[in-house]
Formats: C-alpha cells, sequence, structure tokens
C-alpha cells in the first residue's frame, strides 16, 4: 500500500464524555467490532473510583491499566482506527485536553437520561477551540430518557453547536423499540436479549406498511410525525458543516446492548477526517509530507518504580516514522534514534518497524521528552496547540527530608515534565509552588515522589486565585509591573513571567491600572 493510502485509510480520534455516561463501554463495543478484543469486560475502566479520594493502591492500579489502554489500534474494513483514550476522573482534566490535541476528531457520549452534563460542556470547549469535528452518541437509550427533541435542543444550546440527527430513536425505556437509521435509510429492532443486531430492515419509505408491521402502528404513526418534524427542522446533512465542525451529526442507541454502534461506527468511518494538517509555529505541515514529524503529547512514567523508564507518546503528524532511523530531537538539538518504538493495538502493544501519520507511536525515554516535544527529520518545527491552563489550586511544596533535596528537585521536575501538574517558582523569594486542577493531583505527586524517587514532600497553603501569562508590547509598563507586582511574581517551567493573583479582585485591579497588558489564563495565545 502506498503512503498516501495508509494516511487515507486513518481515523485518529477520541471518545469524551462525563464519567458514567458510558464511555469505557462504547471503546469497548467499538474494539469488539474490531476484532480487536473478544469478549466483553477486556477493556478496564480507565478510572479512579469516584470515592476513592487518597486510595493510592487504586492510583497505581490506574496508571498501569492507562498505559495499555491509553491508544487502542485496529483493523476494520480495511480503515486503521485509532482510539486514544482520555482520564475519566475530572482531576486529570489537563491530560484529557493534551489528547484532544493530537486527535482529528472526536465522538462524545451522552447520557440520555441525564443530558449534557458538566464534563462534557468543558471538554466541548476545547474541540470549539481547535474547530474538532464531533459526533454525537446519546446512550442509555434501554433507561427512561428525556425526549429526543428536547435532548437535541439541550446539546446545541450546552455544546454550543449545531445538530443533526442521523438516527431516530423509537421509544426509549422499557419501550425502546429500536432506531430508524436516517443515514442508511433503513429500520434496526431493539431486543434486550441479545446482544449482537443483525443487519437492519431496509426501508426506503417510512409509509410502507413494513413498519407498522414491524414497531406496530402506534409507534410508526409516531415515528413518521417525528421523522417529518426532524426533516422540517434540521437542514440535510452536509459533509463539510460537520468537517468544519459546525454540525454534530447525532445518533441514538445503547452501548451496553450493543445497539446503536455498528451505524455509529460505520458512518464515522465514513464521514470522519483522514489525518488533518498540524499547525506548527513556523507554518502548517500537512499528512502527506514526506519527511517525518510529530510531537509528545503525553508521557508515562516508571511503570516499574526501579527503573526509570517512561514511555512518551508521539503523535505522527507527517511522513513515514521509521524504526532506527536518526531524527531530530528539535528542543534539545539532538539526533536520536529510536530501536524500539511501539505501537498500541487494542490491549497490546508491540514493537514496530513503521508507522503513519495519524499513529502514536510510543517511544522508551529516559528523560529526553517533555510534553509538548516535537521531534522531526531535520526541520525545526515547534507544534502548538499544547497550552498550559491556570491551574484552580495552588500550594506551596516544601523538601520534608534535608538528605533527600536533590532526588526531589529531580522528582518534581520529572513529574512536571509529564505534565501531572505545573510549578511555579517565585521571583520573590524563590520558593515554588505546585498548580493543580485537582486535589487529587497533590496526593499523587507525593506518593509518587515518595515511592519513585524516595524524596518526601509536604505542602502548605497558600492563597491564590489564578496564574495569568502576560503579554505586552509596552515593554515600558510591562516592567513597571512586574516590579511593583514582584511579590505576585513568579516562573513557569520554560521561564516565562506568570503573575500569580490571589484574588479575583485583585486581579480585575491589576487590568485596570495596566491597561497595555494581556493577562491570559493559557500559556499559548
Ligand atoms: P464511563 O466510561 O463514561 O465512565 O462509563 P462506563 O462505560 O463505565 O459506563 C457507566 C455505567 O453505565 C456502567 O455501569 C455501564 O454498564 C452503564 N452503561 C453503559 N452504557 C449503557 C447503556 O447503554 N444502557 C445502560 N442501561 N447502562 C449502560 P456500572 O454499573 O457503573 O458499571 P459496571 O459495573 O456495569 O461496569
Amino acid at each position: 500500500m502506498g503512503f498516501k493510502e495508509e494516511i487515507k485509510r486513518r481515523r485518529t480520534f477520541a471518545i469524551i464524555s462525563h464519567p458514567d455516561a458510558g464511555k469505557t463501554t462504547l471503546t469497548e463495543k467499538l474494539l469488539l467490532f474490531g476484532g480487536a478484543i473478544h469478549v466483553a469486560g477486556a477493556v478496564k475502566s480507565n478510572k479512579i473510583k469516584k470515592t476513592a479520594t487518597s486510595d493510592f493502591m487504586e492510583i497505581e492500579k490506574q496508571r498501569g491499566i492507562s498505559v495499555a489502554t491509553s491508544v487502542m489500534g485496529f483493523e476494520y474494513d480495511g480503515y486503521k482506527v485509532n482510539i486514544l483514550d482520555t482520564p475519566g476522573h475530572q482531576d486529570f482534566a489537563e491530560d484529557t485536553f493534551r489528547t484532544l490535541t493530537a486527535v482529528d476528531s472526536v465522538i462524545i457520549a451522552v447520557d440520555a437520561a441525564k443530558g449534557v452534563e458538566a464534563q462534557t460542556r468543558k471538554l466541548m470547549e476545547v474541540c470549539r477551540m481547535r474547530n474538532t469535528p464531533v459526533i454525537v452518541f446519546i446512550n442509555k437509550m434501554d433507561r427512561p430518557s428525556k425526549d429526543p427533541f428536547d435532548l437535541l435542543d439541550e446539546v446545541e444550546e450546552e455544546l454550543k453547536i449545531k445538530v443533526r440527527p442521523l438516527s431516530w430513536p423509537i421509544g426509549n425505556g422499557p419501550d425502546f423499540k429500536g432506531v430508524y437509521n436516517l443515514f442508511e435509510k433503513s429500520l434496526y429492532l431493539f431486543d434486550p436479549g441479545k446482544q449482537v443486531v443483525e443487519e437492519g430492515v431496509s426501508i426506503e419509505d417510512i409509509n410502507d406498511n413494513q413498519l407498522d408491521t414491524d414497531i406496530g402502528e402506534e409507534s410508526s404513526e409516531l415515528l413518521r410525525e417525528e421523522l417529518e418534524l426532524v426533516e422540517g427542522v434540521y437542514p440535510e446533512f452536509e459533509m463539510d458543516s460537520y468537517r468544519d465542525a459546525s454540525v454534530a451529526p447525532v445518533f441514538f442507541g445503547s452501548a451496553l446492548n450493543n445497539f446503536g454502534v455498528r451505524e455509529l461506527l460505520h458512518c464515522f468511518l465514513k464521514i470522519a477526517p483522514t489525518p488533518q494538517p498540524s499547525q506548527a509555529e513556523e507554518r502548517m505541515v500537512n499528512a502527506e509530507e514526506e519527511k517525518f514529524s510529530g510531537f509528545v503529547f503525553k508521557i508515562h512514567a516508571n511503570m516499574d518504580p526501579n527503573h526509570r523508564n517512561r514511555l512518551a507518546f508521539l503523535k505522527i503528524c507527517s511522513g513515514k516514522f521509521e524504526r532506527n532511523t536518526n531524527y531530530k530531537h528539535v528542543r534539545l538539538g539532538k539526533n536520536m534514534k529510536f530501536s524500539s518504538p511501539t505501537a498500541f493495538m487494542a490491549d497490546k502493544k508491540s514493537i514496530i518497524d513503521e508507522a503513519y501519520p495519524g499513529d502514536i507511536v510510543g517511544l522508551p525515554d529516559s528523560g529526553n521528552f517533555k510534553i509538548g516535544d516535537s521531534v522531526t527529520q531535520g526541520e525545526d518545527l515547534h507544534y502548538k496547540g499544547l497550552p498550559s491552563f491556570s491551574p484552580e489550586l495552588f500550594r506551596y511544596i516544601e523538601n520534608a527530608d534535608p538528605m533527600k533535596s536533590k532526588q526531589l528537585a529531580k522528582g518534581i521536575d520529572q513529574l512536571m515534565d509529564e505534565g501531572v501538574a505545573q510549578l511555579f517558582t517565585s521571583q520573590f523569594n524563590g520558593r515554588k509552588v505546585i498548580g493543580t486542577v485537582g486535589a487529587l493531583q497533590f496526593e499523587v505527586i507525593q506518593y509518587r515522589l515518595l515511592h519513585e524517587y524516595s524524596a518526601s514532600c509536604r505542602y502548605e497553603p497558600i492563597n491564590l486565585y489564578k496564574a495569568c501569562w502576560l503579554k505586552s508590547d509596552n515593554k515600558e509598563q510591562l516592567d513597571d509591573f512586574k516590579k511593583r507586582k514582584l511579590q505576585y511574581m513568579a516562573k513557569d517551567k520554560y521561564g516565562r513571567d506568570v503573575f500569580m493573583a490571589d484574588s479575583a479582585y485583585m486581579l480585575q485591579l491589576a487590568q485596570d491600572n495596566f491597561k497595555d497588558i494581556e493577562f491570559h489564563f493559557t500559556s499559548e495565545f
């Protein structure tokens, strides 16, 4: 197969949802279709139990599991599908944000009874920022659900995107009879006892009497009415409006019952984008370009605490990646060869000789990589789109064992490279502040420092509201600001100036008094 064909057959995407909406179940069913796994339950739930705030064993297990399930590749009908998993726990939202920079499209799972929930809304904001095309799967139709029109309105309103249903549910809960597939014009009947669904009944004309025979007169009357309304209200499905992320196609089904999943997959494969161009600081890079390039969006560390080995997840943006070939680590300006790059197929990983744009390869690493690093065939490219977000929670981190200060420094450094949290160093007194999006990270850091680096840390409270990255064309004003606010100035790990505002009021005051300075809540603007 030629290079271009290899790219064209790739579909790299993530499934996102609020915890419990059915992401894991849907992933698993897709893998079953792909023949990548053979029994249900093979995909371990990649989530920390919601109740366990300090169950460290759970965190450890979690980290073990999530390497295997971070990327799940499978072959289906000539396509190479790459599903990138995202952590369900909201304290790891930043991990999810970064993963979303490595996908070309997204499937959003929504619970039909609960509708759009908080976490989904947040993740959709990231998709919107990057214009990522999304398909919505309304799950759990076998349970009493909200009215489908209400659900669609809710999706439009809450996720701020127009929708176009491509399937339509017939009833819900105990009365769920199936879905009518508008994309294929066929009827799929639901049988809760059966896990695998047979071919749908093709019904070109919904006025056909066949429909009444299949689902009963009452249901078919209602379905006809609703479909008429659907066609009246929602514009025809257009590939372009899906691809430019202005319209989200919507499917209904039940992942647990394997219902509506195959239709979702078939449609997804037809319409989802192939590997898209990637934006580097220097220029736009096309997937079809011959020279290899890619970036690291995730680092997984210390699977075995006795070996400081890490796995850097590299997304291939252009060209063919080959084993044992010299590539340039752009930040370090250094050539490197990778003798055992791994690919991820469902729940296995194995060494590969080559990989293509859209694929993710795992590079064993002894500490050379940071999140956001670019690797190329020589060109100095810096891939964009891996911003740091202002953390929500802050604490001073202090060394609790004076004999181990080196270990602590190294441990903190490496954990920050992995993107577990952000480190800010005060320009005023040199104290180190850890910023996170969730409270759980503080425990993870403390635990991992101890177990992987034999270092102990303790935290001290600090009252901070937000970390802001600064930008200004007025150098004089910026310098003046930094001097006056020295107490509140810090450097992030890349040495950039950060203003640590201790309240919304203080930030507002700074914005009012220093009109030429922009205060940003993300590091990329
Ligand atoms: P998540 O990854 O988004 O957090 O959700 P997950 O797939 O783990 O699903 C959450 C719960 O919802 C699971 O039940 C799962 O079995 C159930 N579920 C998923 N899809 C459907 C569906 O279509 N219909 C119904 N009725 N339930 C569904 P659980 O009891 O929390 O976990 P488990 O012990 O069954 O694994």
